[in-house]
């Protein structure tokens, strides 16, 4: 299991594939192969193929309700899987059962957050916390607010210290992969900030692998490597993040709307 633990700060991996390489590739951390997955029946991704290197992160974009939430929910477990293959470091995700997919190294915050409201901050982290490099105590250090707050219950924690402490959560598990779904969302200005200076020292500096969703592209894609955009459950575009975010105007045409 030692070997499913992201410690420490790594070199940034170099840039493994392109748009046009869906498959994976020898060295490469996630290898997603003609996802299908959806509700019961309603099939919602459709045949979605992306790869993401070690220590790489994905910005994954797209329209209110084109599956984002569907694609992070699937790689979790947590939806009907129609088709396809999931690989994370060599191990075959779609075969695994949601539960044990944390063990497998998936790190995934929800897009409705869920922490442990009736616990206090620090029994959410020490509940689920793995051996690793993160510790509640190195979760602190990251979330200086969380440290502020370690005895009080998640019902008296703001909504940005809610995500903050969902992150942490998912940190604490000392994942291979981590998994947010818009994480800014609904946060004030500041907020957004101090978590989104918090994912880069995490992706960045300790080089931990993420695919993040987003509604605000282009603080996303700035710190992104690979970006990905989905519509109606395809993919319809994939580059790497730079290329991206120098062409607004493409990436107003793929989200419908201005956006910053
Ligand atoms: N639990 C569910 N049961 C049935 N259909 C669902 C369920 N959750 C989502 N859907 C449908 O799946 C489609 C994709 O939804 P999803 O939540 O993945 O989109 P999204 O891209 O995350 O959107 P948003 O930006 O609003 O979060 C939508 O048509 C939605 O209505
Ligand atoms: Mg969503």
């Amino acid at each position: 299991m030692a070997d499913l633990n992201v410690v420490g700060a790594r070199p940034r991996a170099r840039m493994s594939c392109d748009g046009r390489a869906p498959f994976g590739r020898a060295g490469g951390l996630l290898q997603v192969e003609q996802l299908s997955a959806g509700y019961g029946d309603a099939v919602v991704l459709h045949e979605v193929s992306l790869n993401l290197g070690e220590g790489q992160t994905l910005a994954l974009l797209g329209r209110n309700g084109v599956g984002k939430t569907t694609f992070m929910d699937t790689l979790a477990g947590a939806t009907r899987q129609h088709g396809g293959r999931i690989t994370l470091g060599g191990v075959a995700l779609h075969m695994l059962p949601s539960h044990a997919r944390a063990a497998a190294g998936i790190g995934w915050v929800p897009q409705e957050r869920n922490i442990f409201k009736s616990l206090t901050v620090h029994e959410n982290l020490t509940a689920v916390a793995r051996p690793g490099a993160w510790t509640p105590a190195r979760a602190y250090e990251l979330f200086p607010r969380l440290a502020e707050r370690q005895g009080n219950l998640g019902t008296q924690l703001s909504g940005g210290e809610q995500q903050m402490l969902a992150v942490a959560r998912a940190l604490v598990l000392n994942p291979r992969l981590l998994l947010l779904d818009e994480p800014l969302e609904g946060l004030a200005p500041i907020i957004v900030e101090e978590l989104l200076r918090a994912i880069a020292r995490i992706t960045r500096e300790e080089g931990l692998s993420a695919i993040i969703v987003e509604q605000h592209p282009q603080a996303i894609l700035a710190i992104s490597d690979r970006a990905v955009v989905l519509d109606h459950g395809t993919v319809v575009h994939a580059s790497d993040a730079e290329t991206l975010r120098q062409q607004p105007e493409l990436l107003d045409r793929l989200l419908g709307v201005s956006r910053h």
